[in-house]
């Protein structure tokens, strides 16, 4: 990437850093039909009850077929406010910015989508959006992500009518920078998850990746915009596979003898503990005020020709 087009990129991420107030990808899935969720004591149905997987579908592998983990869940026992796909309300892309992930670099979609059945009577649907480490700025640093690379995820919801848990499955890895074409780091499925729950948690240590076994367990609460969230994991086997096989990038992510995948999935409870004061069900929008869309389309203009001139995405 030619650096006058870096260094305009960087100049504006600050500047600018409030003119977007909610980047997205995908238009928000229809998945708050809260009263008709059933959801199981585990807090989510298995996909492989009902046809599904806990392996993604990924098109254009190399060879083709390769799968990716769903290694986190966002358990359908956890509170409604956060299992409403929305910024507002302490929905769960604002549960998401409490722990320092946000939707895509200026709501540009990068990256293949990938295809998950969660055995919920929907097939194979798309993901519902990928949701980045944004380097600690909510509204442009996941355009960091996407350059530098880092921790991300692809998540989908268990709302079909055959299991309709309404928990959010979530495909996590550590990826390399867009130079190296996103390849994922060495152990980064297990790393990507395990550094997701240990910011979920507030850990002040690096979740032990090599020691976790199915009774290992963490809390810890998190906070954005006057919400305060409590999250509990607890990490299960039995579900996905502990091997290499099949697995997307396998060749780097597993190595002298280390599975790719260790076969543990990180099952997250997540409670509101506080509301801001004044804070109602209203659903009322909270976009980008008239007066800021100069700045945004500025904004955009020259990201766009600073993407444009960078390396392709995987
Ligand atoms: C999934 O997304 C791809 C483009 O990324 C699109 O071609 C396809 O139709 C989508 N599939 C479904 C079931 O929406
Ligand atoms: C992946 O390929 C299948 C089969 O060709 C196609 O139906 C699906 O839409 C593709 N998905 C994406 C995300 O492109
Ligand atoms: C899943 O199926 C339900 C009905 O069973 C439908 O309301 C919902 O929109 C579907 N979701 C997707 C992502 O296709
Ligand atoms: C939080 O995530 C960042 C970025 O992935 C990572 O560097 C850091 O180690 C994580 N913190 C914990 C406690 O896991
Ligand atoms: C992980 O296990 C090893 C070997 O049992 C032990 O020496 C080490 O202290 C453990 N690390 C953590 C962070 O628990
Ligand atoms: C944990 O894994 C062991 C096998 O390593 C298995 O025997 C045990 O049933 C599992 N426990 C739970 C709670 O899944
Ligand atoms: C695997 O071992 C070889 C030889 O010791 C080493 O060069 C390589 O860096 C190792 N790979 C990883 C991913 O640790
Ligand atoms: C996964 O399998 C390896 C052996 O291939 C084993 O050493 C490891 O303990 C297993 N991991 C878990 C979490 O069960």
């Amino acid at each position: 990437m030619p650096k006058s087009a870096l260094f305009f990129l960087l100049l504006s991420l600050p500047a600018f850093s409030h003119a977007l107030t909610n980047p997205r990808d995908h238009p928000p899935s229809p998945f708050n039909r809260r009263s008709s969720r059933n959801v199981p004591s585990q807090g989510f149905y298995d996909p492989t009850d009902n046809g599904g997987s806990f392996l993604t579908k990924v098109n254009g592998t190399s060879p083709p077929g390769l799968h990716e983990p769903i290694n986190a869940i966002i358990l359908g026992t956890s509170d409604d406010t956060v299992l409403v796909d929305q910024q507002i309300d302490g929905g769960l892309r604002n549960y998401f910015v409490s722990f320092g992930f946000s939707g895509e670099c200026l709501g540009q979609h990068e990256g293949n989508d990938q295809g998950a059945d969660l055995g919920d009577g929907n097939g194979t649907k798309n993901e519902t959006g990928v949701i980045r480490w944004n380097y600690g700025d909510p509204t442009v640093g996941t355009c960091q992500e996407t350059i530098q690379g880092g921790n991300h995820f692809r998540y989908w919801v268990q709302d079909g009518s055959q299991a309709n848990s309404g928990a959010i499955f979530l495909a996590v890895s550590y990826e390399l920078p867009a130079k190296l074409q996103h390849d994922i780091i060495f152990q980064g499925y297990n790393l990507g998850r395990d550094w997701l729950v240990g910011n979920a948690t507030a850990q002040s240590q690096i979740v032990p990746t090599t020691n976790l076994t199915n009774t290992t367990t963490f809390s810890g609460q998190t906070s954005a915009n006057g919400y305060v969230y409590q999250t509990d994991v607890s990490y299960a086997s039995g579900f996905l596979v502990n091997g290499s096989e099949g697995i997307n990038h396998f060749l780097s992510v597993g190595a002298n003898g280390t599975n790719a995948v260790d076969g543990l999935v990180a099952l997250l409870n997540v409670k509101v503990l506080t509301k801001p004061s004044g804070a109602t069900s209203s659903s009322a929008s909270h976009g980008p005020r008239p007066l800021e869309w100069p700045l945004s389309i500025t904004l955009l203009i020259g990201v766009f020709a600073a993407i444009s001139t960078m390396a392709t995405f995987s």
